[in-house]
């Protein structure tokens, strides 16, 4: 059989637009590992002062990390921010009824700004509006970013943080449409409060940027509607509206799921038409971009761990393991966020260490990458400047759920030190496909595939290097592969 080809066009005069660095945002909730015995473990061999350990430090340095979403999820719908804050051992123990867990407070506001400071990362704060409101809101706005003179920002200085943590990015809540949320609502319902409360917060600090819960995803049946009527309160008061989505493989359909990319396309098609709607109804000249604050694959039917039985301190939950097809589905979601990096100006990979994260721990041991790590360092590297139009013209190949889908996923990136990096992925399990760039650099750098002859390969606590890069030939983008490819004019 003649060897597959494909080409990618592309002109940096033309460009979609300039990658807000935000794109490659994480999120850190309270739930499972992700904070205790993750970023988390005073008493590990590497914990520094702080009690943060700092071989995951290195790694979250590493993966280039520049946002990064906290307290949840879910979780933050019951959580009172108060119990996080003060001495240490004054702190409250009590039951996250999400995750049905022990939370013990050891680890909150002041300990994350610290977190997000050593990771050179900028926080985004989620506030509670399940079981909470507007008033709790300003409270852990006043504490956070005032500068004294108040009383709760004078409580923050008194805990020994004299410096405001002047967060800028804010979100509304989390997920308030899904009935699994302590305190979900109806569209109405969460559309007047999200109104309230970001009138009130502005009012405090009229420099924030926030963030309008979205659907919890677009599969849910009032997607859209939801959007449509939240906005339609809140259009004036808010930024952003979030985007959540996760995919997994099913049934052993790989062809699918290395095409749900199409799926997260269509979701962004989607919620940008719907915002420009409202725009057009409430007469604005203001543009409502997409916060995709929530991303990744999750094996959601296939648990990793089971449900706690007993209340207990950050047991194992969702602690997915990703093989190299993972990996490479990572890939191609961070191409379609980066070709649509004109609306989407914020997005986090959910989530940063253990709980479907790109980073994995032990207690008392060590840390290390899963596959999924790969994909998003590089991009976040190699995927700063403008994200140019690119035209691919190559095979597609049937699926069944997107019908015929292109067999090479691919994006263009022109680089700020004047370089262009084209980043693709090949969705064909068996076969290579010949990849030529039609534009005016052509001088390849370097190339980086992320591949494995075994496409269920994964990385582990005994074996954590089984799949990492390896130097690629400048063409070829072998089966089932990540591609990195740098240029020069
Ligand atoms: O990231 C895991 C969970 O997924 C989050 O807590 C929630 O927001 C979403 O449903």
């Amino acid at each position: 059989m003649a060897e597959a080809h494909a080409s990618l066009r592309f002109d940096p005069s033309f460009a979609v637009g300039d990658v807000n660095p935000h794109l490659f945002g994480s999120f850190v909730e309270h739930l499972g590992r992700c904070v205790y015995t993750g970023l988390y473990e005073p008493g590990h061999p590497t914990a520094d002062e702080d009690g943060l350990r700092t071989d995951v430090l290195a790694l979250i340095r590493e993966l280039g990390v520049t946002l990064v979403r906290y307290p949840g999820g879910n979780f933050v719908s019951g959580y009172r921010w108060e119990d996080g804050v003060g001495p240490v051992s004054e702190r409250p123990r009590r039951t996250d009824m999400a995750w049905h867990s022990i939370e013990t407070n050891e680890f909150g506001l002041g300990e994350f700004a610290r977190f997000v400071a050593k990771v050179g990362a900028e926080p985004m704060m989620a506030v509670n509006l399940g079981t909470r409101g507007v008033q709790e809101a300003c409270d852990l706005l006043e504490y956070s970013n005032l500068t004294g003179g108040t009383a709760l920002s004078e409580l923050r200085r008194a805990h020994g943080a004299k410096d405001p943590y002047q967060i800028k990015l804010w979100c509304l809540g989390n997920e308030m449409d899904g009935p699994w949320q302590i305190g979900y609502k109806t569209a109405e319902e969460y559309g007047r409060l999200a109104a309230q409360t970001a009138r009130a917060m502005r009012l405090l600090d009229p420099s924030v940027r926030l963030v309008a819960c979205g659907s919890s995803g677009s599969g849910i049946p009032t997607f859209a509607e939801w959007e449509r009527v939240v906005l339609k309160h809140a259009y004036d008061s808010v930024d952003y509206i979030s985007c959540h989505a996760y995919y997994e493989e099913h049934d052993g359909d790989v062809g699918t799921f290395l095409a749900s990319a199409v799926d997260m396309e269509r979701y962004i098609q989607a919620v940008v038409a719907t915002c420009d709607h409202v725009g057009a109804v409430v007469r604005s000249q203001k543009r409502i971009d997409i916060s995709f604050d929530e991303w990744n694959v999750w094996y959601m039917n296939r648990p990793a761990n089971p449900w706690p039985s007993d209340w207990v301190v950050a047991p194992r939950l969702l602690e997915d393991v990703y093989t190299v097809t993972d990996a490479v589905v990572v890939g191609s979601l961070l191409i379609t966020l980066l070709q649509h990096c004109d609306r989407v100006t914020a997005a986090c990979l959910a989530q940063l260490v253990n709980v479907i994260g790109p980073i994995m721990t032990e207690p008392g041991g060590p840390a290390w990458r899963q596959t999924t790590f790969y994909p998003f360092a590089q991009a976040s590297r190699f995927g700063r400047g403008s994200v140019l139009r690119t035209l691919v013209d190559g095979p597609t190949y049937e699926t069944s759920k997107f019908g015929d889908v292109p067999v090479v996923h691919a994006t263009a990136v022109s680089n700020e030190d004047g370089g262009v990096t084209v980043f693709a992925v090949n969705r064909d399990t068996e076969n290579p496909v010949r990849l030529s760039l039609d534009g005016p650099m052509r001088t390849v750098v370097s190339h980086s595939v992320l591949r494995d002859d075994d496409r269920h390969a994964v990385n582990t606590l005994d074996n954590p290097d089984r799949v990492k890069p390896s130097a690629g030939d400048g063409v070829t983008l072998p089966p089932l592969s990540w591609n990195t490819i740098r240029l020069t004019a």
